[in-house]
């Protein structure tokens, strides 16, 4: 599918040959860059030359650094090449030609995560004021709401499940529902056309006629919020912006959310159980103090760090990171996985302990992009584990561990399914 190509071309065929063995380090290939220093040449899928960023401190620089853009439109992204443009870019960069930005003016859509500053600022600034301490104080109730109704419905149809579908995608969906505020009566439809439009099942005739349902379905709400006001986010969105957003920010606004929040925290939720799960002793340690919660999802979020690869930016002029000159244009990938490994932070990084002392990690990224939904991550998985081995304490796998299906071809690594028991 179209992800696969993507993965590929941002993936170098090194980093991609060998799948993950142990389904919680990174990808092989990243290990085997250890000890290569914290910023590296790297060659990408598609043949174009780019820099990886392994180290902690070197990949803050780069994330709080403006002159290293997130804006795929007015800059050449390597990852999205073909391989003739990547070649075209590299005899550029060699004959030593600035960056020159596409020309746009200014940006009319509303996908943030991929603006800089000033337009980034604007539309961040839109949202954040919508995530509320109030907001998120309700979305609690309701998440643990959500977690119990799930796993009633598990144990209701019996001692086994598949804790992917029964629980771990539609938490954050629903979430997402509530922050979007979807009726309940189109819930179902908008569930299903989520898990379609992101399954690596589907063809890519079923993803984009699923991803086509959802954007007439966002653009049907943002009408409906117009015409009817509730208390929700996106009718904060639609009437608290002065000067007002267009439909078509506001579908990217909604779009950006969805995209971002919906598979990052089902993938966590349902890796950090198999992590558990796999690592009993930390499991009973967590289970005996059930206070160790909040350090317990820090540390599945260091230790999984959850995007296969990393977030990349492009370089609009020549700048030196960690000792290493990054020529204008290039893409950096910056290594999240191997990043939050980083042994030069963490002592002992590969081992999952969730009594570490708190040191802040990356798996939210930094700087001005830094997650805006992690709150809401963070209660999502603070809940959603909790409650699910509180109610089934006799909770483990139904398969062996080395059966359960890795998302070694997607961009947000995981699980495919994860079978449990709680006989
Ligand atoms: C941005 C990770 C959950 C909304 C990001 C970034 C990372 C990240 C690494 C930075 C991307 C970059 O710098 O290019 C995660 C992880 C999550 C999670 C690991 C779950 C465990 C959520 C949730 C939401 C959300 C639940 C909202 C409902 C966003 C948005 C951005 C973002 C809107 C873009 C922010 C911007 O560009 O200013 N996330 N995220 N995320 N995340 Fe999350």
């Amino acid at each position: 599918g179209s992800e696969t190509v993507a993965l590929r071309q941002l993936m170098p065929p090194e980093l991609l040959e060998r799948s993950r063995t142990c389904p919680f380090d990174p990808a092989p290939g990243l290990e085997q860059r250890r000890g290569q220093g914290p910023v590296q040449p790297l060659e990408l899928g598609n043949g174009a030359r780019a820099w990886l960023v392994t180290g902690f401190a070197e990949a803050r620089e780069v994330l709080a650094d403006p002159r290293f853009s997130s804006d795929r439109i007015r800059y050449r992204d390597a990852t999205q090449m073909q391989p003739h443009e990547a070649a075209e870019l590299a005899s550029a960069a060699e004959r030593g030609e600035p960056v020159r930005p596409a020309p746009i003016e200014s940006r009319t859509d509303g996908m943030f995560i991929f603006m800089d500053p000033p337009e980034h600022t604007r539309l961040r600034r839109l949202l954040t004021g919508q995530f509320t301490v109030r907001r998120m104080k309700a979305l609690e109730s309701r998440v643990t709401e959500i977690a119990v109704e799930h796993i009633e419905a598990m144990k209701a149809a019996g001692t086994e499940a598949d804790l992917v579908p029964a629980y771990a995608l539609p938490i954050p969906s629903l979430v997402i529902c509530e922050l979007l505020g979807v009726d309940y009566a189109q819930r179902d439809a908008f569930q299903e056309n989520t898990a379609v439009a992101l399954s690596s099942t589907a063809t890519d005739e079923q993803r984009a006629r699923a991803g086509g349902e959802l954007y007439a379905f966002i653009a049907q709400l943002i009408a409906a919020k117009r015409a009817n006001p509730a208390d929700d986010l996106l009718s904060g969105l639609v009437h608290d912006a002065d000067p007002p957003l267009t439909d078509a920010q506001l579908i990217d606004l909604a779009l950006v959310l969805l995209g971002a929040g919906h598979e990052t925290t089902a993938n966590m939720l349902a890796l950090g159980t198999f992590a558990l799960l796999d690592n009993p002793e930390q499991l009973a340690a967590l289970r005996a103090d059930p206070g160790l919660i909040d350090q317990a999802v820090e540390e599945l979020l260091r230790y999984l760090s959850i995007i296969q690869l990393g977030v990349t930016r492009i370089a609009t002029e020549s700048v030196t990171v960690g000792g290493v000159r990054i020529p204008a244009g290039a893409t950096v990938v910056i290594a999240v996985p191997e990043i939050n490994r980083d042994s030069r932070r963490w002592s002992d990084p590969d081992r999952l302990d969730l009594r570490r002392e708190r040191t802040a990690h990356l798996a939210f990224g930094h700087g001005v992009h830094q997650c805006l939904g992690q709150q809401l991550a963070r209660i999502e998985m603070r809940i959603g584990y909790t409650e699910l081995f509180t109610r089934l304490p006799n909770l483990r796998l139904a398969t062996p561990a080395e059966e359960v299906p890795l998302r070694n071809d997607m961009l947000i690594f995981g699980v495919h399914s994860l079978p449990v028991t709680w006989a």
